[in-house]
């Protein structure tokens, strides 16, 4: 039996929140941008040295650990694939789950065949919501494929994008989703082991989790014979430590090993290489909580969801700036206008811009609002899907500030395993720390960027040069006021 991430080692000062409990207030992007909004919550963040990045609450920024408030839940799409039983108040028990269609996909996956569920993922055209798009199908193929006497399917849980909460409700309203997921891909793939990566400033989460798997254990549904069927299949949950690099999939296999939680060298791919150099299929909580829906409903009706290489539905989560702040499904194609003035409400203040995916990845000034939501249309403008968060700031954050905030928590969060990001984050978090500088150091930050863009190991130094390119192009304006 293999033991996942001891609780006590040499690299315990990797991480940020190893054996202290969770920071009680939240310095993340959302938390940042509506500072205004609660003076003293947001001092209280930043007046310690411990520092966490997002409680996943961003509907009530500034945010603490003891808000409980659930947040606003709507489907705007033409039929709920992610939120139905969200909607409905919610499925954590199996009892109430198995009500609600649960575990019928796993029945029906169980009769057919791994390269027919394969084709049926394939074909609905699904992509992985952890931020790359990566067709979900393929990456199912690439792991069945593999000899092994011994495979994984991980779920990366790990939702480290500030401003994203969509896989924080999902797992405590509807954690049998996920497991029913992670059971049909275990077959598909051919694997018996499934691993939860869940951060650890989910607490709510992990009690939902452990629960959930000891009654679909109790039901047969995890364990030997699943549903009087010659597979065999079970789950356990890894509760992380506080690192956001961990997110990203190869540190979390380095991290599940006990090892550093570097990102690793590729190829080798995981699906060919990886956890203890098995092949390993690793998909995040919401690519995985599509599948039953496509299951059930079957690859064209998933496919007509959506618009051209961006199908089905999304989840999108709206800050506290916004008038209506929550949780939201759309389908893929909608415009970032329609998102922002009729989903969202707009704002009370004046928008400056929109930040999608976390901080790796573009702003989306005003003038382009009209651009639609999916995959490649957002990477036309320098943007990206990432995890669907969405966070609107105002006229209360310069872009100075804004830069800042994202460098100091990119100098935070880098592992340190490549030059331009370890170097590159702290040097231009300390020149936005100051109230001007002069032309060379202009010239210099500019100069880390590119480096940042182009020399960076992994999508952690390159995501945030995306977003401080965006910053150069489309405020050009008031940064040359600084
Ligand atoms: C720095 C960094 C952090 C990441 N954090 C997460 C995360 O918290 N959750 C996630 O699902 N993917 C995250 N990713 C993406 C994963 O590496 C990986 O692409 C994803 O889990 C694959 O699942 P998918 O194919 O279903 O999208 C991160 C990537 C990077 C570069
Ligand atoms: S870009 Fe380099 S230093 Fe930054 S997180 Fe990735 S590997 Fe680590």
């Amino acid at each position: 039996m293999l033991t996942f991430l001891p609780s006590r080692s040499h690299l315990d000062s990797f991480y940020h929140l190893d054996a202290d409990p969770v920071p009680t207030a939240c310095r993340g992007l959302a938390c940042f941008v509506a500072r205004h909004l609660n003076a003293p919550a947001w001092r209280e963040a930043t007046a310690h040295s411990e520092r966490v990045y997002c409680l996943g609450k961003c509907y009530a920024a500034p945010a603490c650990t003891d808000e409980d408030q659930r947040p606003r839940v709507e489907v705007h799409a033409s039929t709920p694939v992610l939120l139905g039983r969200v909607l409905g108040g919610g499925a954590p028990g199996i009892d109430r789950y198995i009500k609600r269609q649960g575990y019928r996909a796993l029945e029906l996956a169980l009769r057919q065949s791994p390269e027919h569920l394969i084709q049926t993922i394939s074909e609905s055209g699904l992509r992985g919501r952890g931020g790359a798009g990566v067709p979900t199908g393929r990456k199912w193929d690439a792991v069945f494929r593999e000899r092994s006497n011994e495979k994984f399917v991980i779920a990366n849980a790990d939702e480290g994008d500030p401003g994203a909460f969509m896989e924080r409700v999902l797992l405590e309203e509807d954690p049998h989703s996920l497991i029913e997921a992670m059971v049909i891909a275990g077959f598909a793939v051919n694997a018996a082991r499934g691993i939860i990566y869940l951060r650890k400033e989910y607490p709510r989460a992990a009690v939902m989790l452990r629960e959930a798997i000891q009654d679909a254990r109790r039901k047969g549904i995890l364990g030997s014979n699943i549903l009087g069927r010659r597979f065999c299949f079970d789950v356990e949950l890894a509760i992380g430590r506080g690192s956001y690099v961990c997110g990203e999939e190869s540190a979390l296999l380095n991290a599940l090993e006990g090892k550093r939680p570097e990102p690793r060298q590729r190829p080798p791919y995981a699906s060919e290489s990886g956890l203890y150099g098995k092949p390993t299929l690793i998909n995040n909580v919401e690519t995985f909580a599509n599948v039953p829906w496509i299951i059930l409903n079957g690859a064209d009706a998933y496919s007509r969801l959506g618009c051209s290489t961006s199908k089905g539905t999304k989840l999108i989560s709206l800050n506290s700036l916004f008038r209506r702040p929550g949780l939201y499904e759309v389908e893929f194609g909608v415009t970032v206008r329609h998102v922002v003035e009729q989903i969202g409400g707009g704002l009370a203040g004046e928008l400056k811009g929109v930040i999608i995916g976390g901080p790796l990845a573009g702003i989306v000034p005003p003038h382009l609002l009209d651009t639609p939501f999916a995959f490649e249309e957002l990477r036309l403008i320098g943007a990206s899907v990432g995890h669907g968060g969405i966070v609107a700031f105002d006229e209360h954050t310069s872009i100075r500030e804004l830069i800042h905030h994202m460098f100091e928590f990119g100098a935070y969060e880098s592992c340190g395993k490549c030059t331009p990001c370890r170097v590159g984050t702290r040097r231009i978090e300390k020149l936005f720390a100051r109230a001007w500088f002069n032309e060379a150091e202009d010239a210099e930050w500019r100069e880390i960027v590119r480096a940042m863009s182009l020399t960076s190991f992994c999508g952690m130094g390159t995501g945030l040069a995306e977003f401080a390119q965006s910053a150069i192009r489309y405020y050009a304006e008031e940064l040359a006021l600084c």
